[in-house]
């Protein structure tokens, strides 16, 4: 499979602060490529720079070989690079269903087209069915008509997998999906998104209960202090010396 987002070299620092030093990761094509680390070692703010919302102060950033580094997050929105964050961030007040819906064009949406009902129907009738399949395969079908307010921590965050699947994304970043979640519910996330894995999509997820999901991912990435400091499949990294001093040798806590 060929990689679908390259990062090379990317740095980000704030002042004086480096929180990325010159970090490089492959994520193939259809595979679950996972990144850890103890927390503050700079994760987030190496997808942020990916995704848009920070500018990288140095490297690059090839989405199947297109160069995005430094876009507006819009942008590389729409050319199927999207991203949860580590806390959801639905439209809490309406439904699960319209959640989705909103992530979809639909030609209505333009103010002069959205008062000829008979030019987009066939549109939304057609967004309708395909936000329902969506709900069906990240298990949130029976809920489509709940306010997103009333889903539990792990539903929230398929929704968000929802939301980005509407969208139309090919590869998408998942910040911390089963934080705050219990395991069994984990296991339920993370068996939905091996599932659309096999349907031909790309994960990027950024975790840190590793014993959870690294039996999920194909491919691991291991960062310390800003730095790619191993990288290999979950049982190399796993028990690489240097992944095992950050996370016993300091101190399970620290994570
Ligand atoms: N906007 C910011 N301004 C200044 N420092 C930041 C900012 N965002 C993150 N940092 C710092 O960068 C480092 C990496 O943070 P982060 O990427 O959030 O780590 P992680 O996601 O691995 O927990 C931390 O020291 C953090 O305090
Ligand atoms: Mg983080």
């Amino acid at each position: 499979m060929k990689n679908l987002l390259v990062v090379e070299n990317l740095t980000k620092a704030f002042e004086g602060l480096v929180a990325v030093n010159k970090a490089t990761i492959e994520v193939k094509e259809q595979s679950f490529t996972m990144l850890i680390g103890p927390n503050g070692c700079g994760k987030t703010t190496l997808i942020n720079c990916c995704t848009g919302i920070l500018k990288p102060t140095g490297g690059r950033v090839l989405l199947d070989g297109l160069d995005i580094t430094g876009w507006a997050p819009h942008k590389i929105y729409d050319v199927g690079f999207v991203r949860s964050f580590q806390i959801p961030l639905p439209f809490m007040g309406l439904t699960v269903l319209d959640n989705v819906l909103g992530a979809m064009h639909n030609k209505g949406e333009s103010p002069f087209r959205a008062p000829f009902h008979r030019f987009w129907r066939d549109k939304e009738e057609s967004n309708m069915e395909k936000a329902m399949d969506i709900l069906s395969r990240v298990g949130l079908q029976q809920h489509w008509n709940l306010p997103s307010m009333s889903l539990g921590a792990a539903q929230l965050k398929m929704l968000e997998v929802a939301k980005g699947l509407a969208s139309g994304a090919r590869l998408i970043i998942l910040d911390e999906p089963i934080g705050g979640v219990d395991p069994a519910s984990a296991e339920e996330i993370l068996t939905h998104v091996s599932a659309l894995k096999k349907e031909g999509l790309t994960f990027l997820v950024v975790e840190h209960r590793i014993d959870i999901a690294a039996p999920f991912a194909d491919y691991v990435y291991a960062m310390e202090l800003g730095s790619i400091i191993s990288q290999g499949t979950p049982n190399q990294v796993l028990n690489d010396p240097k992944v095992i001093e950050i996370y016993l040798g300091k101190g399970v806590g620290a994570c």
